[in-house]
């Protein structure tokens, strides 16, 4: 069972660089970290030079020193790989291990995650210095868990090295296995691409306008993907043979162009994430008018990461001002606001909460990125507050190992993820929806999840068994259509579930072709819907209203107009419930549904704003599903984690000022060890737990 989750505690940890100090420092440090309650540290995931100076020159003096410290004083340690800064000695011995712009110029030594994951040298390299790691450190007593590079694909998550293009082109030999068949699923004849040699066939490169083959990038991320997935995968495969049975592999962080819910599958007992909601205070970043949720939208990334793993860690939480040297400037948070986001993570489903970093860097890129303590390290604001976080932390034990609870799931897939990147007609309404239903669901205290569909591996649980958790399931967009999640999804609705999706569904296959049936191709039969005209809402265009009983809300970005299909037996049923009032598309279908089995399949023609998720939210009975427990501004976010020992409420406001809540019903509040009832003042970015 892994130390760090494990179902009795959330404990907390920091980052830690035994190679940034004096020596002299360690001891003071280590045990000036108990006094506030950390007990873990993570290290050595830049620290690749420590371990060998040279090539083939191994040394472990350094982190064996640090380490005999962290045995006799009981501080448990996660072992970072240091694959992602490679050294000076290396590079310059090795630069096909560089990662390149797209114009091939080399990313030099001086930053950090300059390398590709197809170099031969590199992979060699990093699987000699990964094998020593684990086998020196794999049995160390206060080893309890590994952290495989940092952030894979932060920094930059494209590729354009020569090992990458080599090794690109192998990876669809493997995949098409004959030139016609990558001929035709590129639709190469268009603008005469059509490649006679697999010499010929190259990773994305300079074209004009920067503008690639759509369905060559959707390989080409895919691919981006299986790199990232397989350099994990080797690193992985080489700690399991060394380290102690119950330490933990994992790696941080979540970033662009990587299928985490295979790396987990394949590689990872759980994924970390690193929460710096900070990043909505920086000064580029600043929303004025708070559209943007500001610090509160982190809970979206940390609904990301429960999907891939439903209890996870935070490496790195936020415990200091933000900064480079060179951009991302920040003020510091704020009295109350390192316990607000690491509630928030909490309430979110971490059961490990690691800060970064211990004592802030006095040189580097990353001299005003802030840990707890700063460049003195006297003691300081920051680290009473993680002090008096310690004796909250302490008594949410019983929370521990609880998962999240949502009766509404927001499906997602990575072809559409990448799709959506490079395809402006998917994007322009993707990030609509998404926006608008995070935004909904937030402000009318309706928990989501996430929840990824994939056919790459065998998962323990079935994909109709996850499906089958939630009321309402919505498929915002989804334009590529895999056959294969067809099925479960049919199942899901045969047996009473709610499936709904909206505009530009069903018309490209895997391949990133449009179909040339009735839209919405695949999904035709599942929706009953036909969709014999479509457009994006004209820039000259007042608002398109839609009205459904007697609800009238505006539609966004794209008007799919409705009819219905009577094509085949299946979608007798369907009908349309809503129509546009606007323009020429007035009277056009604007939402249809579809009656299957038990359940219905929505189709709505447009994109979703905050207005529009809030009507669905109501007619389909999934709003606000606590809200016989209490009354909520919508400032305050509701989220509500549940195990064996009950349900646990988390109410955190996320305004400099208070704000009241309603508490409905008589609750036990863990922090203060009350109990508490009625009206209650909740103090600016003031947390509480309420046990239902
Ligand atoms: C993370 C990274 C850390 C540190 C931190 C602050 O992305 O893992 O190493 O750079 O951000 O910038």
């Amino acid at each position: 069972m892994s130390k760090i989750l494990n179902e009795e505690a959330i404990t907390l940890g920091t980052c830690y660089y035994p190679e940034h100090w004096d020596e002299s420092l360690w001891r003071e440090d280590l045990e000036r970290m108990f006094s506030v309650g950390i007990t873990t540290v993570r290290i050595a995931e830049f620290a690749w030079s420590k371990v060998e100076e040279k090539e083939g020159q191994f040394n472990f003096d350094f982190f064996d020193k640090f380490l005999d410290l962290t045995d006799e004083l009981g501080m448990q340690v996660i072992m970072g790989t240091p694959t992602a800064t490679p050294p000076a000695w290396l590079t310059e011995k090795y630069p096909d291990v560089l990662n390149a712009k797209k114009d091939g110029t080399l990313f030099r030594h001086g930053l950090r995650r300059h390398y590709n994951y197809n170099s031969e040298n590199y992979k060699r390299l990093s699987k000699i210095i990964v094998e020593k790691f684990a086998e020196h450190y794999g049995k160390r007593k206060s080893v309890i868990g590994w952290q495989i590079d940092n952030e894979i694909n932060c920094e930059i998550a494209e590729f354009y090295s020569e090992s990458d293009d080599k090794a690109f082109n192998l990876f669809l030999q493997n995949k098409y296995k004959t030139l016609d068949a990558l001929n035709d699923s590129w639709g190469t004849v268009f603008w005469n691409q059509t490649y006679t040699e697999w010499s010929e066939v190259h990773i994305p490169r300079t074209t004009v306008h920067e503008n690639v083959n759509p369905h060559q990038t959707l390989d080409y991320y895919r691919f981006i993907s299986d790199s990232a997935c397989n350099f994990v995968k080797m690193q992985a495969d080489i700690i399991r043979k060394y380290k102690k049975e119950d330490d933990f592999i994992t790696t941080n962080g979540l970033f662009g162009h990587v299928d985490y819910q295979r790396m987990r599958d394949e590689s990872l007992d759980f994924i970390t994430y690193d929460s710096y909601p900070n990043f909505a205070y920086t000064f580029e970043g600043f929303d004025p008018n708070n559209e943007s949720l500001r610090d509160r939208r982190w809970s979206m990334n940390l609904s990301e990461t429960r999907a891939i793993s439903p209890v996870f860690g935070i490496m790195e939480q936020q415990s200091g001002a933000n900064g480079w040297n060179s951009r991302m400037a920040a003020p510091t948070p704020r009295p109350g606001q390192i316990t607000l986001w690491t509630m928030q993570s909490i309430a979110h489903g971490a059961d490990f909460i690691s800060y970064f970093r211990w004592r802030t860097a006095t040189f580097g890129t990353e001299m005003y990125w802030h840990g707890i303590l700063d460049y003195s390290g006297r003691d300081n604001r920051r680290l009473k507050e993680i002090g008096d976080i310690d004796r909250k932390v302490k008594k949410l034990s019983p929370v521990s190992n609880g998962k999240y609870v949502a009766k509404v799931a927001v499906l997602k897939d990575y072809d559409n993820i990448f799709d959506s990147e490079y395809d402006v007609w998917h994007k322009s309404v993707e990030d609509e929806s998404q926006k608008a239903i995070f935004a909904a669901s937030q402000r009318t205290h309706t928990p989501i999840d996430y929840l990824y569909l994939t056919d790459y591996l065998g998962q323990s649980d079935s994909l109709l068994e996850r499906l089958s958790k939630y009321d309402l399931l919505i498929y915002p967009h989804m334009t590529i259509v895999n056959e294969s999640f067809l099925p479960a999804l049919r199942k899901y609705v045969e047996n009473g579930g709610k499936l709904l999706f909206a505009c530009r569904s069903g018309y490209k296959d895997v391949t990133g072709e449009c179909t040339m049936e009735k839209l919405p191709g695949k999904l035709k039969a599942l929706t009953g819907c036909d969709i014999p005209e479509y457009s994006y809402i004209a820039p000259d265009m007042t608002d398109v209203h839609v009205k459904w009983g007697d609800d009238v809300f505006t539609a966004s970005v794209f008007v799919d107009q409705l009819t219905l299909d009577r094509d085949s037996k299946e979608t007798v049923d369907s009908k349309i419930i809503a129509t546009y009032e606007d323009d020429y598309y007035k009277g056009y279908g604007a939402l249809s549904v579809n009656k299957i089995g038990k359940g219905e399949v929505y189709y709505y023609g447009s994109a979703f704003n905050e207005e529009s998720v809030k009507v669905f939210f109501d007619k389909l009975g999934v709003s606000n599903p606590f809200g016989k427990y209490f009354d909520l501004p919508k400032e305050i976010e509701l989220a509500v984690r549940e195990n064996a020992n009950g349900k646990y409420a988390f109410i955190l406001n996320y305004e400099k000022d208070a704000k009241t809540i309603k508490v409905k019903e008589k609750a036990f509040d863990l922090i203060s060890e009350e109990t508490v009832a009625g009206d209650i003042i909740l103090p600016g970015y003031g947390v509480i737990v309420l046990k239902l």
